[in-house]
């Protein structure tokens, strides 16, 4: 199909809107087009599920522009990780036969579940969209990862390139990041069936780098990263390291990503990586966070991990323990290895060099913004509110464990954890 004369996209099918990113693409898309929005959501009924999708909307724009255009959101009640979505097959026919392109961004983002809990919607999601894409003659836009990178991650010098996929990492223990890959190698391999497509890759999502929003309560995981920033503030305590942090913010990325399947006639079956052209790295974060007023202190990284494990990580007396730190609890194994690949970004670089997306560079400014807004909602306390911190003890007040809701974590089929 020739795109440079499909102009007009009048019905779009979105997955994930109730998400942290489909719900920044919502936005981007009831503000840049005059779209219907079909947006795919498990709930028990319409209205409850055009509620949860206006939640997050309205978190990212919270003066409440959108709300004039909110006619043009058309819930779908629908699973991607069931046959034809759930659908009966004349809802899904007609479906398929009206839209005009697919944005694909649901899946489970657990960093810790097992394959077979994730594998279904990220792999079989994929697979259903695809099918749906080929049902209509429509174009795909699959959110995939930068986690494709596998144990590649770890390799001295890795490069990343847009057009890489298979280049010889291993998934051991990345469950998630299987299932990506495995989801785009469904994509290339659908080309052949006659599929046109755009994959993009984004990095680490944080906020809107212009208002700082993120939809930190009215998703279900919450942001990572956020936890990150709250252990951080409430422990006022971390260790050293100068590996790459990548910041992703929600609307470089949404908006990239639109631009990119919006004109599939220069970007059909192109991958995209919509990482922070220029990271920065962990202690970079931590002085941002001291920039902006609270106390960090810093322990070897060695400490700071046996101490998190062994329930020494304390405050107010008690082990502290937060998502954030369960997890690197989870993740630390002894060893020093080190994340080094990094993204090219040169493909998506060049084409949005004629617009005005552009990352918003990783600086105090927008770690100040991305914490003027967790304060402002309560996420975070304020610098002047800080404390108690934590402190080590010298003896195990109480063993560590895991949270039981962990990052929608399966526990059953978790590693025990070193007593
Ligand atoms: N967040 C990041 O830092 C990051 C980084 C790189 C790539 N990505 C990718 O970006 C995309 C969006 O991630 P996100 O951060 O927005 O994740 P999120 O906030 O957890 O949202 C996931 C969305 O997928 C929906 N979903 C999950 N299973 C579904 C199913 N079986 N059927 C229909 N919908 C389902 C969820 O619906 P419910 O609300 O009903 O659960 C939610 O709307 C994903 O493809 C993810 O892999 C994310």
């Amino acid at each position: 199909m020739d795109y440079r004369n499909r102009t007009l996209v009048g019905n779009i099918v979105l997955t994930g809107a109730t998400g942290v990113l489909g719900g920044r693409l919502l936005q981007e898309v009831l503000e840049t087009t005059d779209a219907m929005v079909y947006c795919v959501v498990r709930a028990e009924s319409p209205d409850a599920a055009l509620e949860r999708i206006k939640e997050v909307l309205f978190a990212y724009d919270e003066a409440r522009t959108l709300d004039s255009q909110c006619w043009r959101i058309i819930p779908v009640l629908g699973d991607v990780s069931r046959e034809r979505l759930g659908l009966d097959e004349a809802s899904y026919l007609e479906l398929a036969g009206s839209v005009d392109l697919v944005l694909h961004s649901a899946a489970n983002v657990s960093l810790v579940a097992s394959y077979a809990k994730i594998a279904p919607v990220n792999v079989g999601g994929v697979a259903t969209m695809i099918e749906f894409c080929l049902a209509g003659s429509v174009p795909l836009m699959m959110v995939s990862s930068f986690s494709v990178t596998g144990s590649k991650l770890y390799e001295p010098g890795f490069v990343l390139g847009e057009h890489d996929l298979d280049v010889g990492q291993c998934f051991e223990e990345m469950d998630y990041e299987r299932s990506k890959f495995e989801a785009e190698q469904l994509v290339h391999a659908a080309s052949e069936r006659g599929l046109d497509w755009v994959i993009v890759r984004p990095g680490n999502i944080w906020g809107d780098s212009r208002t700082g929003c993120y939809p930190l309560r009215q998703t279900r995981v919450k942001g990572l990263y956020y936890e990150m920033l709250k252990s951080l503030v409430e422990t006022g305590l971390t260790f050293s390291s100068d590996e790459d942090f990548d910041i992703s913010p929600v609307d470089y990325v949404a908006r990239a990503a639109l631009y990119a399947v919006m004109n599939l006639h220069v970007t059909n079956r192109r991958t995209f990586n919509l990482t922070h052209p220029h990271p920065i790295n962990y202690d970079d974060i931590v002085a941002a966070l001291r920039h902006y007023g609270y106390t960090i202190g810093l322990v070897d990284s060695t400490t700071y991990f046996e101490a998190l494990q062994s329930g020494r990580l304390c405050r107010d007396g008690k082990p502290y323990r937060s998502t954030f730190t369960d997890l690197l609890s989870i993740f630390y194994d002894g060893s020093d290895i080190k994340e080094h690949a990094r993204y090219d970004t040169s493909g998506i670089d060049a084409l949005l060099a004629d617009t005005d997306i552009r990352c918003h560079p990783c600086d105090a400014a927008l770690i100040g913004r991305y914490l003027d807004y967790a304060v402002r909602t309560g996420f975070i306390v304020a610098p002047a509110q800080q404390g108690p911190l934590a402190t080590l003890s010298e003896s195990a007040v109480r063993g560590g464990g895991l949270m039981e809701q962990l990052y929608d974590a399966d526990l059953s089929d978790m590693p025990a954890q070193p007593a």
